[in-house]
């Protein structure tokens, strides 16, 4: 009987302890992101909420937005049809190749091999509101 109650009882703790060790990830990985952003990103996208990007959209608050959604921002009609809700996984797939992941796409970026550094660059992301 103790058995069939604790057995849920360690699925549930661990997989809170896996949750948690991700946001700590995230949380350890950010600063790296900020200077990886800096380096790959910046020239292009601006994340200061309401500032002017060089060429791309504003990033803040990009984590849970519509793709191809900025009022203002002339986007591609690629990015336009692509119709999904930016979460870090997509954004780690447009900036592993964005031409693969959006064809047609108007961003003129060769794409990121190092997935720790895209995954730093997301965790960056997600700070910026
Ligand atoms: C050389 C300029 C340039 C660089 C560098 C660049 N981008 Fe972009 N980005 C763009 C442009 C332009 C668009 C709009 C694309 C379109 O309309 O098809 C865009 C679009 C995006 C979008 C979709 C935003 C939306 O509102 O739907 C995301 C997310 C994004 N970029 C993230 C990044 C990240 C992260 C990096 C760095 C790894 C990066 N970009 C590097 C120019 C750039």
């Amino acid at each position: 009987m103790f058995t069939t109650l604790r057995l849920p009882l360690i699925g549930l703790l661990s997989l809170t302890l896996a949750q948690a060790a991700l946001a700590a990830d995230c949380a350890t990985v950010q600063s790296r992101g900020a200077e990886v952003f800096a380096n790959e990103c910046g020239v292009c996208h601006a994340v200061a909420k309401g500032a002017v990007g060089m060429m791309g959209p504003n990033l803040a608050g990009v984590v849970g937005r519509k793709s191809g959604s900025l009022e203002g921002f002339n986007y591609s009609q690629a990015m336009r049809n692509k119709n999904i809700d930016w979460q870090a996984e997509n954004i780690e797939q447009l900036i592993t190749q964005p031409q693969a992941y959006v064809p047609g796409t108007y961003m003129p970026y060769m794409g990121m091999a190092s997935a720790d550094d895209r995954q730093a660059v997301v965790c960056y992301l997600k700070e910026q509101h």
